[in-house]
């Protein structure tokens, strides 16, 4: 298979969510679970449409850490952003900020592997992550530590 060479940088997309009454958990505040479904969507997101294949799976979520509160009627933007490229998996770097401060609330990380459609096991993506600026290096190697 041919592998086809990506900048980091040029990965890296935005969403934005308003924050209503079916997100909130009993204290009003964004639910946990809600935060990372719209974490995982938004990786997702990305990871499809640099390896352009929705045949891809979730392996992890990690180091996901909730800076503070976020609030009804809160627009939060989520960043996705690929930061790593194996055989078969990619890292993806997600931070999570409010709008309009950019104020910082929630960031971690994903690995996603691409399956096959058939027998659901890994196979090769096809694409070689290149880290262009300095701030994909470092979140790289965090990843890398983690891994
Ligand atoms: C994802 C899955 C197909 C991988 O299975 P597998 O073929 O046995 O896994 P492998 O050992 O070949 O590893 C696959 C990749 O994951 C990477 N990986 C394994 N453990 C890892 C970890 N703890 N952290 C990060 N990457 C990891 C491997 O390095 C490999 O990547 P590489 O080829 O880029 O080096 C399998 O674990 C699975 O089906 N999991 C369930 C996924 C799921 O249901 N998700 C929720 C719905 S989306």
């Amino acid at each position: 298979m041919e592998t086809k060479t990506v900048k980091s940088s040029s990965t890296s997309l935005t969403t934005y969510h308003l924050v209503r009454g079916m997100d909130l958990n009993h204290h009003g505040t964004l639910f946990a679970g809600k935060a990372a479904l719209l974490f995982v969507e938004s990786g997702f997101i990305v990871s499809s449409l640099a390896l352009n294949t929705k045949e891809i799976v979730c392996l992890r979520i990690h180091g996901m850490l909730f800076k503070r509160p976020i609030q009804s009627g809160d627009t939060i933007g989520l960043t996705s952003q690929i930061i790593y490229s194996g055989r078969t998996s990619v890292g993806v770097y997600v931070r999570v900020f409010v709008q309009p401060s950019k104020e910082h609330v929630v960031d971690g990380f994903l690995t996603f592997v691409k399956a096959d459609e058939t027998t659901h096991k890994s196979v090769p993506h096809g694409i070689s992550i290149e880290v262009d600026d300095e701030e994909s290096a470092i979140l790289q190697k965090k990843y890398l530590q983690d891994k």
